[in-house]
């Protein structure tokens, strides 16, 4: 047989196969069978190259690594929906307006489907093709993601034509990819038997696979995809939405299941409570029902509010609740040394989801809540795998309840703790029952007026106290304390990225950043996919760490609440990292720019004797800017209360060497321009900045003229 013949039937067969298997979900042959004729076209393809195409079955997963997403702008808009909470909502910003805009006695048809909970995309495919695929990103434009969409199986590379139907030239469909929920819930076993990170719930994962820069990794996710709508069509009209489904279900593709066509606003409400009836055993997370108005005449007449259409709303469901006993509440130090109470619970099905933990946020939420160990207690999950608890059911106390306190010292490395008080910050929630708004902790200048999620009313109270360890090598936050420490603004350590810190930290052959610089070359080339010539280089950029100066050293330190600004302040204004341990909050707190937050974070930090240890481990290391003595005092205060702005190229330092020698001179840098601004120091591509400097008429001067103001002074 004529091979291109061959191979047309194979990729006609194995297309089949596919949609059989994948799309309807009844596949008509048996797996081995699908991998033989797999296998018989990637041989006949081998043997003759040039014959493939991109629509065949065998490349899927065939293009490299991706740099980064080109952007797409989506022809019509990608619209999103407005929500409703309850049935009263679905009647009052659905039903009602609707009725009145068409008319009382208008004849309106209602389309319901399952409002899936992943991410929005577009897929075009021109002359029966996939020739794009993108993200919903803002509305107007997206990520280009063709890539990683031809991974989905569900996803035909090439429309059907059955019935001997023209394909259209071109057809834009709109659909939500997501991850079923029993695979889901394997990956992520999975990832915790590795030792990886979890996602949070089946849309993190989705979004977070679909984005991914290299194909493969898309390809072993368990992607599958929905489409709810058509974007621009050519050759083709229809009257109704339902219409516009069944054409393109009738070209191979994948619709949203579960779907029905409602007669009126009763039988949609019906439909509605079924669905949430039956949510717990459907294959997906389903997070609502979409209603749509079916005739696309009526769509046409009700129209567009401003980023959402006025002919279709999402109903939402409520979480799911159930009750459970509290057996203990533990404490989790997280990355940043956060300690979180854990509520320890009896084995509950939440939603379909078996719970054993919920967060109880912090030791506030535990007292405000009056939660106690040995209580009956109301949790809910709103998709998210990690639920919360909501509340106690009094009642069914018995008094052997016990009241919780946060332990005094970390739970992990037995270190001293600091309880932060920021009266500056709140906690809000939404008050309306079934809304997603849980908790959260914002300053208090940062708390929407109305819930962000459902424009419901929110509730607040103080920010009360978040516990942290203060131990620079507490185990829980090491991973991370290493990452700051070898990090670009800090000791800028090149080449020792993440997955390094991550092997270092998991064979204990580190357990402090000082212990970094007693490894050898050996100990460097003896790990995973490590070349002798990075071992090297690794050994020369830690050597090259030890002359950083000392505001980078501190910052490096991943001192609570001090970042590389602060950490500029205190090294110019202190000048040695003895007279910082020395200092007390009072003293620190007389410098410019620091307040009572930042000076008890840094009296707490020296105070802790681990972490006293690890800085003389350091010093003895031969990190320069440790062993020196104050320098503050030599340099004077020629340029005390003047601010400066750098803006544009420096040619003769780095605008953070410029900065040091400033703040030496007692001056203070800014990142905008404005009236108090007393000098913008510009360089080569200076742009906006020394337009205002200009308008607002403050001295504008060069590098040079800067550097020779230092000399000068
Ligand atoms: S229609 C014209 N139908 O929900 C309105 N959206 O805020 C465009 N979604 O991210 C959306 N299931 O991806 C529609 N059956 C469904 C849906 C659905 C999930 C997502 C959509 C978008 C969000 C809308």
């Amino acid at each position: 047989m004529d091979p291109k013949q061959r191979i047309d039937e194979l990729r006609d067969l194995l297309d089949h196969h596919s949609y059989r298997y994948y799309v309807l979900d009844d596949p008509e042959t048996s797996d081995a069978e699908y991998d033989r004729l797999l296998r018989e076209l990637e041989e006949l393809e081998e043997q003759h190259p040039e014959l493939v195409t991109a629509d065949s079955p065998t490349q899927r997963v065939g293009a490299a690594p991706a740099g980064q997403f080109e952007s797409v702008e989506h022809a019509i808009p990608m619209l999103s929906l407005n929500n409703a909470m309850n049935e009263d909502e679905i009647r009052s910003r659905f039903f009602e307006p609707v009725a009145r805009q068409l008319g009382e006695d208008a004849k309106i048809e209602f389309v319901a489907e399952p409002k899936l909970d992943g991410l929005a995309v577009e897929l075009v495919y021109e002359d029966g093709i996939l020739t794009l695929g993108s993200t919903r990103g803002n509305g107007e434009t997206g990520e280009d993601v063709t890539l990683n969409i031809r991974t989905i199986k569900s996803v035909p590379l090439r429309l059907r034509s059955d019935d001997g139907q023209a394909v259209p030239a071109l057809l834009e469909v709109r659909g939500e990819v997501y991850m079923p929920k029993e695979p889901f819930e394997a990956m992520n076993r999975r990832q915790a038997e590795a030792g990886e990170k979890l996602f949070a719930n089946p849309r993190n994962a989705a979004a977070g696979s679909l984005r991914q820069l290299d194909p493969s990794v898309t390809a072993a996710r368990p992607l599958d995809i929905f489409l709810y709508g058509v974007g621009r069509v050519e050759g083709q009209t229809f009257d109704t939405h339902a219409e516009s489904l069944d054409f393109i279900h009738s070209l191979g593709l994948k619709t949203v299941r579960e779907r029905r066509t409602c007669e009126s606003p009763d039988e949609a409400l019906d439909h509605y409570r079924e669905m949430m009836a039956r949510r717990d055993d459907l294959p997906y997370e389903m997070d609502g029902v979409v209603l749509k108005v079916n005739a696309l005449a009526q769509q046409a007449e009700l129209g567009v509010r401003s980023r959402s259409p006025r002919y279709a709303i999402a109903c939402k469901f409520p979480p799911h609740q159930e009750t459970t006993k509290l057996l203990d509440i533990t404490v989790q130090v997280g990355r940043t040394g956060a300690l979180t109470p854990v509520a320890e619970l009896e084995p509950v099905r939440v939603g379909g989801v078996e719970v054993r933990r919920a967060t109880l946020h912090n030791e506030d939420e535990v007292v405000r809540k009056d939660v106690r160990i040995g209580d009956t207690v109301l949790i809910q999950r709103a998709g998210d795998v990690i639920p919360e608890v909501v509340a106690p059911i009094v009642e069914k106390r018995t008094g052997g309840e016990t009241t919780f306190s946060m332990p005094e010292k970390c739970p992990v490395c037995e270190g001293p703790i600091e309880r932060e008080r920021r009266p500056d910050y709140k906690y809000f929630w939404c008050k309306k029952r079934g809304c997603e708004r849980f908790l959260e902790r914002r300053t208090a200048k940062n708390i929407p007026e109305a819930c962000d999620k459902c424009d419901g009313p929110l509730a607040e109270t103080d920010g009360g106290s978040v516990v942290f360890c203060t131990t620079l090598a507490c185990h829980a936050k090491l991973k991370g304390t290493i990452e700051v420490f070898a990090s670009k603004g800090a000791m800028d350590v090149d080449g020792l990225g993440s997955k390094l810190v991550e092997q270092l930290v998991d064979a204990g052959t580190i357990k402090d950043p000082a212990d970094l610089y007693d490894l050898s070359l050996d100990d460097w080339a003896g790990l995973e996919r490590m070349a002798e010539k990075s071992a090297q280089n690794l050994l020369d950029a830690l050597n090259a760490s030890k002359e950083r100066p000392l505001a980078r050293v501190l910052f490096a330190l991943g001192i609570r609440n001090v970042g590389a600004h602060v950490s500029d302040v205190l090294a110019s204004r202190v000048g040695s990292v003895d007279a910082i341990t020395n200092a007390s909050v009072e003293e620190l707190q007389e410098i410019d720019e620091v307040g009572p937050v930042v000076a008890q974070s840094v009296v707490d930090f020296f105070a802790n004797e681990a972490n006293r240890a690890v800085i003389e481990r350091l010093k003895q290391a031969g990190i320069r800017a440790l062993a020196e003595a104050a320098v503050v005092e030599a340099k004077g205060d020629a340029f005390a209360d003047k601010t400066f702005v750098f803006t544009g190229k420096l040619e003769r330092m780095t605008r953070d060497e410029a900065a040091e020698k400033m703040r030496a001179l007692g001056g203070r840098a800014s990142s905008s321009v404005s009236k108090k601004t007393d000098y913008v120091v510009a360089g080569p591509g200076a742009g906006s900045k020394l337009a205002k400097a200009e308008s607002l008429g403050v001295s504008v001067i060069s590098e040079d003229e800067f550097l020779a103001m230092c000399n000068d002074l």
